[in-house]
């Protein structure tokens, strides 16, 4: 059976490509699936790309994730700078997580410069626009292998 990855993104993530484009961009999720696949198809992975705008969902997504998926891709949005119950179920996971940003949030305003989720994450990519999954999906292949 392939290794299934998530990839779980919050609050307004739905519109991306049509959202302050001057920030995100013009991709949206759907061309980080079909992007995300890609490279995951190359390392033999499965990913299974979700988005919510609410909380409790995000944190059930990642519950579920230690019984389905073998590390979590995250862009938990706005949620990055406010969620602790988001942090304390990324900790409740064994394997390996990646928080993604696509707009580079340290050139940002001060309250986007902290996160909960760094405080888990085993790696962080933000300011590549939405390459910034690819490079998360290629570099979770790469911890995958070497467990
Ligand atoms: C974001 C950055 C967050 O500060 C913001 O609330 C988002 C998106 C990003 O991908 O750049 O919604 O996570």
């Amino acid at each position: 059976m392939r290794t299934t990855i998530y990839i779980l993104n919050g609050p307004n993530l739905n519109l991306l490509g049509k959202r302050q484009p001057e920030i995100y961009g013009n991709e949206t999720l759907d061309d980080v699936q079909t992007q995300c696949q890609k490279t995951a198809n190359a390392a033999d992975m499965d990913i299974k790309l979700m988005q919510s705008n609410h909380e409790g969902q995000i944190v059930d997504w990642i519950q579920e994730a230690r019984d389905n998926a073998a590390g979590i891709i995250i862009n938990p949005a706005a949620l990055t700078h406010t969620s602790i119950a988001v942090l304390d179920a990324l900790n409740t996971f064994d394997g390996p997580v990646i928080e993604v940003h696509v707009s580079q949030i340290h050139k940002r305003e001060s309250f986007r410069h902290h996160s909960y989720v760094s405080m888990r994450a085993d790696a962080v990519i933000a300011g590549c626009g939405v390459q910034g999954y690819a490079l998360a999906t290629q570099r979770m292949a790469q911890l995958l292998t070497e467990k």
